[in-house]
């Protein structure tokens, strides 16, 4: 059960960190209203909004780049993975879901065999699959690591009271796959933010990240300032991740763009400023956070945020190979449908820096691996246990021990 939060008494202290929270808020919506006319203006001219670098050029100086994902809290690093690579991983895929009958065993498990039709839209399309051959390689690739890197740097780690985390070495989160197929109308995911919802109003260290949001000095608030960001306390809900990802994200495995069921993304790093002061306004029932509800995902929606929703945009064109990275305040969506041809395939990677709350849920994540069961986070459907070609300790390559805190 969760523990009771006064959420009345929460917005009547956050108010008062401030000297008027109706002008604060009005502040904060200009700055957002400047930005959703950037990015309508962009998409009008067909110019490219959500920031793009190859994977061949993330390591010289690209200062411009680098101020455009602060901006936009995203961005798309291309060929990360060769073509041919990729192509092969996705085949190896396909094939250990088709060999192991994953969505017979998906049926028998989930005890839905009765709500389940015939039409092939009824399958699912997020898989409990977290061991296979082309998760483990791209997730543990140097590649991947070299990303990983340049994505954490972009924070800042260190600060007067700590390091937060090491950006040099990273730990690596057992996430799912999505594979989906054409036609399917069963994946639109409305937009959310995770990594908390009702938490980032109350939880102590949110509380601190958030302060110069509440407190008048938004033009303060930096997004990418890690400090506390690891010692924030979620929910215990399956919906929650427990861990701090400095960027969410996904690497293609076949080609996918707008209307093929893909990813939508606000590009605003700060929109997260809007969503919190927008649950102080009188409109907004006392006891309410703007439809955000405990150990669910943090609700972006017309009634309260229709302004954000004005700058909702689908990524464009991925290639596979390519991958797409969002910072943890960055609203996002899944369109509902995928009008396109060809299955879209993605493994779901994001970056987890090496920091104590990482590498707590990195160690019980071991445990799970090694038996080849679903990692902690996740519903525990452990499919793959007895599945043909899972990837087993005697196939890990140093970096995926170390990666997955099995070796030092
Ligand atoms: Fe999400």
């Amino acid at each position: 059960m969760f523990k009771e939060i006064d959420i009345k008494k929460l917005k009547c202290k956050l108010k008062n960190s401030s000297k008027n929270y109706k002008e604060n808020f009005n502040k904060i919506e200009k700055y957002i209203k400047s930005e959703i006319d950037e990015i309508l203006k962009l998409k009008d001219s067909k110019k490219s909004i959500i920031p793009e670098i190859s994977f061949k050029q993330i390591n010289q100086r690209n200062t411009e780049i680098v101020e455009s994902i602060k901006k936009r809290g995203c961005v798309i690093i291309r060929d990360v993975f060769e073509n041919m690579t990729i192509e092969k991983l996705n085949n190896d895929l396909e094939k250990y879901i088709e060999e192991n009958n994953y969505y017979d065993d998906q049926k028998k498990k989930s005890g839905l065999d009765n709500y389940f039709s015939d039409l092939k839209s009824s399958k699912p399309q997020i898989m409990g699959l977290y061991w296979s051959k082309a998760q483990m390689e791209i997730r543990h690739s140097e590649n991947m690591l070299k990303v990983k890197n340049w994505l954490n740097n972009l924070w800042i780690y260190k600060n007067d009271e700590y390091e937060v985390f090491d950006p040099s070495k990273a730990l690596s989160y057992a996430d799912r796959v999505r594979r989906r197929e054409p036609g399917d109308n069963t994946l639109g995911l409305s937009p959310h933010c995770d990594a908390g919802s009702v938490e980032r109003w109350s939880d102590d260290y949110y509380q601190k990240i958030y302060k110069d949001i509440f407190s008048d000095n938004f033009i303060k608030f930096n997004p990418f300032d890690a400090k506390y960001r690891d010692k924030t306390t979620e929910f215990e809900s399956p919906a929650v991740a427990h861990v701090f990802r400095t960027f969410q994200g996904w690497t293609a495995l076949t080609e996918q763009g707008p209307n093929d069921g893909t990813l939508q993304l606000i590009p605003i790093a700060k929109a997260m400023a809007y969503i919190l002061t927008r649950a102080l306004l009188d409109d907004v029932p006392k006891d309410e956070l703007c439809g955000s509800k405990l150990g669910k995902a943090l609700s972006v929606n017309k009634q309260y945020h229709s302004l954000l929703l004005e700058g909702l945009i689908s990524i464009p064109i991925m290639k596979p190979g390519d991958t797409v990275w969002w910072h943890p305040d960055v609203v996002h969506a899944v369109e509902d449908k995928h009008l396109g041809k060809n299955y879209s395939n993605v493994v779901y990677v994001g970056s987890t820096p090496y920091c104590k709350k990482n590498l707590n849920y990195v160690q019980k994540q071991a445990k799970k691996f090694l038996k080849g069961e679903s990692p902690p986070d996740f519903a525990a459907e452990d499919f793959e246990t007895n599945y043909k070609g899972r990837i087993k300790i005697e196939n890990l390559t140093p970096l995926a021990k170390k990666q997955l805190a099995i070796e030092e």
